[in-house]
C-alpha cells in the first residue's frame, strides 16, 4: 500500500490523543488536521504531533477536500451530526463506539451512510486486540467445540469524570457495549433475551444521571448458548478485562490482568503488576483497528467492524437498560418492535 489516507481526528481527549498519535504513526496515514471544540488541546497536540493544521470548527473539516477520513472520537452525543456531515461530504469515518448515543439515531445514521456508500468502521478494538483475536479463531477452529456460555468482565479503575457520565448513554451503553458486540463475535451468535441488575456502590453523582457504577447482564443467545457480563467502575486496583468462553469440549480463558509477564516473590508474599488503564491494555489494539481502517479505505473493502454490528451492540445495550430500569428478562425482537 503506498497510498496515504489524509485523516483528520475529531475529539482528543482520553482516547482520541491515542487515536492521534496511532494516525501519526500509521505508514498508510498522513494526520494532516485536528479538531476538538477546546482549541487549546488541539494546538497543543498539534504542536507534539506535527500536525499542519488544528481547529475548533468542525465545518472546517468537512470542507476540506483534500481529507478523505476522519477518526470520531468526540463524546457520544456528538457522533451522530459528526457522522451524517462526514458521510455528506464523501468522507470514509472510523468512530469510536457506540455508534450514536441514540438507538433511533443509530438506524437512522446506518441508513445515512448505505445511501452515500460511505466506508464506516465502529471502534470494537477487542476484536484486534490478540487475545481476543486468537481466541476468535480457536472457537472457530471447533478447538473447544460448540460455545455454549459466554462470560465477560469489564472493570474500569476509576469512574470517568462527571461531564462525561452525563453524555455517556450509562454504564450498559457505555461499557457492557464492549462485552455486547465481543459476545456475539465469540459465540457466532445474535443475543435474543438480556435480564439486568445495577447499583450504585461507589459513586453518588452517577444517581443524577439514571446511571450505576456495577452492572450485570443475562444474556440468551439465538443458538441456546447463554451467557453474562459484568460492567464496574469499581476496580480501585487496575483495569480489568477478561473473558471466557466455556464450550462443549474445552473452555477459553482470555485476559490475565497483568501488564508485564513478571512476578515478584518476597518473604511477604508472590506479587506481579496490575493494568493501569485502556490505553496500556489495548495499545496494540488502538493500532491495529487503525491499520486496518486504512487499507480497507485504500483497497475499498469492507470493515471488519461494521455498521451493522455497530447497531446490533447497541440494541443489546438498550435492551439491557430497559431489563435493568424495569426488572423484567428483554426480548429483543419485541423490544426492537417497540421502537
Ligand atoms: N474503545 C474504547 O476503549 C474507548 C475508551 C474510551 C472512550 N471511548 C469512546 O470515545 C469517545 C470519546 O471518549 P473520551 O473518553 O475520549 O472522552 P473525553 O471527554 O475524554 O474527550 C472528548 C473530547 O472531545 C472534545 N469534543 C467535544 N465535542 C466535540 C465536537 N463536537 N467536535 C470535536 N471535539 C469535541 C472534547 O473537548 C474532548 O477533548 C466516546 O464515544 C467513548 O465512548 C472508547
Amino acid at each position: 500500500m503506498s497510498k496515504k489516507v489524509r485523516t483528520a481526528v475529531f475529539g482528543l481527549g482520553r482516547l482520541g490523543y491515542w487515536h492521534a498519535v496511532n494516525v501519526a504513526k500509521s505508514r498508510n496515514a498522513e494526520l494532516v488536521a485536528l479538531c476538538d471544540v477546546n482549541l487549546e488541546a488541539a494546538e497543543k497536540i498539534a504542536a507534539e504531533l506535527d500536525v499542519p493544521s488544528f481547529t475548533n470548527n468542525p465545518e472546517e473539516i468537512f470542507q476540506d477536500d483534500q481529507i478523505e477520513a476522519v477518526v470520531v472520537a468526540s463524546p457520544t452525543n456528538t457522533h451522530f451530526d459528526l457522522l451524517s456531515k462526514a458521510s455528506a461530504t464523501g468522507k470514509a469515518i472510523f468512530v469510536e463506539k457506540p455508534l450514536t448515543i441514540d438507538l433511533q439515531e443509530a438506524f437512522e445514521i446506518k441508513k445515512i451512510l448505505e445511501s452515500n456508500n460511505t466506508i464506516c468502521q465502529v471502534g470494537f478494538m477487542r476484536r484486534f486486540d490478540p487475545a481476543y483475536d486468537a481466541a476468535k479463531k480457536r472457537i472457530d477452529a471447533g478447538d473447544i467445540g460448540k460455545p455454549i456460555y459466554f462470560r465477560g468482565i469489564s472493570r474500569d479503575p476509576v469512574a470517568p469524570h462527571e461531564s462525561f457520565i452525563e453524555h455517556s448513554g450509562g454504564l450498559f451503553i457505555d461499557v457492557a457495549i464492549h462485552d455486547f458486540d465481543i459476545a456475539r463475535y465469540l459465540m457466532n451468535s445474535e443475543v435474543s433475551s438480556v435480564s439486568s441488575h445495577g447499583r450504585v456502590l461507589k459513586y453518588p453523582f452517577m444517581e443524577k444521571y439514571g446511571d450505576v457504577d456495577q452492572s450485570l447482564t443475562y444474556m440468551e443467545f439465538a443458538t441456546g448458548a447463554a451467557g453474562d457480563a459484568e460492567a464496574s467502575r469499581n476496580a480501585y486496583y487496575g483495569y480489568d478485562i477478561r473473558a471466557e468462553v466455556i464450550g462443549t469440549e474445552g473452555s477459553i480463558f482470555i485476559g490475565n490482568l497483568r501488564q508485564h509477564d513478571i512476578q515478584v516473590l518476597t518473604k511477604a508474599g508472590n506479587t506481579h503488576d496490575i493494568l493501569p488503564d485502556f490505553p496500556t491494555r489495548f495499545t496494540d489494539a488502538y493500532s491495529l483497528e487503525l491499520e486496518d481502517f486504512f487499507r480497507v479505505v485504500i483497497e475499498k473493502a469492507v470493515p471488519r467492524v461494521t455498521v451493522e454490528d455497530g447497531v446490533k451492540a447497541l440494541e443489546i445495550a438498550y435492551a439491557a437498560t430497559e431489563a435493568f430500569k424495569t426488572g423484567q428478562k428483554v426480548d429483543l425482537s419485541k423490544a426492537m418492535s417497540r421502537l
